[in-house]
C-alpha cells in the first residue's frame, strides 16, 4: 500500500498532511510512504526529516504514481491529480459544501474523496476529529491576536504608576475553538464572559472561572441539534439574545466569535450598530470569518477598523500555526487510516456499514455517495 503525502497548493495553507511521527508509524503498519519535495517546509519539517522517518522524498507526479492512498490538507485542484489510478482514496479538509464542483471532479476522475470534516462526533472517532484538533489552536491563537491588537494589557497589573485594570473579553461561541479561548484569555489574566445557543455550555464556562451570559425564558432555548451541533435559533430567541448580548459588548474590551452552524452561513452576532457602542481600541476577532462571518463589517484577511474598533479576520487560523496544527491533524489522519487497517492484507479497507465510513465518504465509483450533499 502507498500513500503519498502532497505539498498544499492553495495560498496561505501552511500545514501539511503527515509528518516524520505519522510516516513512521505508516511505515512500521507495512506501507510504503512517499512525500512530495518540499512538503513540510512551510510547517518546519524538512525533506531530510521525512527521509529520516522511512518515507522517500519525490516530485508530485512520481510520488502519485500507483499512490492508494493521498493525504492532503486542503482538497486540490482536480487537475493536479492527474496519472493517480482509479479508487485511489484521497484523504484531508475537503470543505465539501464549499467546495462542491471539486467533489463533482473527484468523482469523474474515479478518485474515492474522504472528507475528514464530515466524521461523525462519536467516542470512537474523537482521535480522528480534525474540527477539533484545528479548532482548539484556532481559539488560542485568536486570544493572541487580540492582545497583539490591542493597546492596552490583559492583566490587572498594580504598579507604582498606578493600577492598570484587566481586559474585559467576550467568547461568543463555546464550542471547541470557544472553550480554548476562553482558557487562554483567563490564563492571560483577562475578566472572561461567554455565551452559546447551547444551554450545556454554561456549565463548561463557569468550570473554566468565566462567566455565563445567557438569554433565559424564551422559546426555543435548546440550541442543540444532531451531533451535539448548533441549531439555527426562533426569532424571537435571536430578538432576546441580541438585547442581552447588546448591553454586554458595550463593557468589553475584547470579543472573541466562533458561532458556526454546519452546512449554513454563521449567524450574525454583533451589527455595526453594536460595535459603535464599544469603546475606541477595542478589539474583535472573528474567527467565522470565512463562513460568511458573525460580525458584521469583518473582511477575510484583513483587519478593519470601524468606529475605532479593530476587526480582526485572519483567514485559516490552524495554518498560522503550522508546525502545531500538522502534528495534531497528521495524527487524526494516521487514527483513521490505521483504525481500518487490514493486518493481513496490509492495506487499508473501509467497511461500508461503518458510521465513521459513512460519513466521511464523499464519492465512490465515480458518484458522490454522500447523504449529506445529496440532501
Ligand atoms: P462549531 O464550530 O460548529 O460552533 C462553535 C460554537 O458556536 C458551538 O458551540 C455552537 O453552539 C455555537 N453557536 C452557534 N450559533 C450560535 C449563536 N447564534 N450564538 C452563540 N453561539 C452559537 O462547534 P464545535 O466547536 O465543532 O463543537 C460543537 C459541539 O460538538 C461541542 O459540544 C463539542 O463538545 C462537541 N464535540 C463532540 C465531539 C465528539 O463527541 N467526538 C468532538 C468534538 C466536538
Amino acid at each position: 500500500m502507498k500513500i503519498a503525502v502532497l505539498r498544499e497548493g492553495e495560498a496561505g495553507e501552511r500545514r501539511v498532511a503527515a509528518t516524520p511521527e505519522t510516516v513512521k508509524k505508516f511505515v512500521a503498519l507495512g506501507a510504503t510512504v512517499e512525500v512530495e519535495t518540499g512538503a513540510g517546509l512551510t510547517a518546519s519539517i524538512d525533506d531530510p526529516a521525512y527521509e529520516a522517518a522511512g518515507a522517500r522524498v519525490a516530485p508530485r507526479a512520481d510520488a502519485l504514481k500507483d499512490a492508494d492512498i493521498v493525504l492532503v490538507v486542503q482538497g486540490p485542484d482536480p487537475a493536479g491529480l492527474n496519472g493517480v489510478k482509479p479508487g485511489v482514496m484521497l484523504v484531508g479538509a475537503l470543505n465539501p459544501f464549499a467546495r462542491r464542483e471539486r467533489v463533482d471532479a473527484y468523482a469523474s476522475a474515479g478518485i474515492e474523496a474522504l472528507a475528514m470534516e464530515f466524521l461523525p462526533r462519536i467516542t470512537r472517532a474523537q482521535s480522528m476529529d480534525i474540527l477539533s484538533s484545528q479548532a482548539n489552536l484556532s481559539g488560542y491563537k485568536a486570544v493572541l491576536d487580540a492582545a497583539a491588537e490591542y493597546g492596552r494589557a490583559f492583566p490587572m497589573m498594580m504598579t507604582a504608576a498606578g493600577t492598570v485594570a484587566a481586559a474585559r473579553l467576550f467568547v461568543m461561541g463555546v464550542g471547541v475553538a470557544g472553550l480554548q479561548a476562553i482558557a487562554t484569555a483567563k490564563r492571560l489574566g483577562a475578566v472572561v464572559s461567554a455565551t452559546d445557543v447551547r444551554s450545556a455550555t454554561k456549565e463548561q464556562i463557569e468550570s473554566l472561572g468565566a462567566k455565563p451570559i445567557f438569554v433565559e425564558k424564551v422559546a426555543g432555548i435548546e440550541g442543540e441539534g444532531a451531533g451535539g451541533y448548533a441549531t439555527e435559533m426562533s426569532d424571537e430567541y435571536k430578538q432576546a439574545q441580541a438585547e442581552r448580548v447588546s448591553s454586554h459588548i458595550a463593557k468589553q474590551d475584547i470579543v472573541i466569535t466562533t458561532a458556526l452552524i454546519p452546512g449554513r452561513p454563521a449567524p450574525r452576532l454583533i451589527t455595526d450598530t453594536q460595535i459603535a457602542t464599544m469603546r475606541p481600541g477595542s478589539v474583535i476577532v472573528d474567527l467565522a470569518v470565512e463562513q460568511g462571518g458573525n460580525v458584521e463589517g469583518a473582511q477575510p484577511g484583513e483587519v478593519v477598523e470601524r468606529h475605532g474598533v479593530r476587526i480582526v479576520g485572519h483567514r485559516n487560523m490552524p495554518s498560522r500555526l503550522a508546525a502545531d496544527a500538522s502534528a495534531l491533524y497528521s495524527r487524526n489522519l494516521y487514527n483513521f487510516l490505521s483504525a481500518f487497517w487490514d493486518n493481513e492484507a496490509k492495506r487499508v479497507t473501509l467497511p461500508d456499514d461503518d458510521e465513521i465510513v459513512q460519513g466521511v465518504r464523499l464519492t465512490r465509483g465515480g458518484q458522490v455517495v454522500s447523504e449529506r450533499l445529496r440532501a
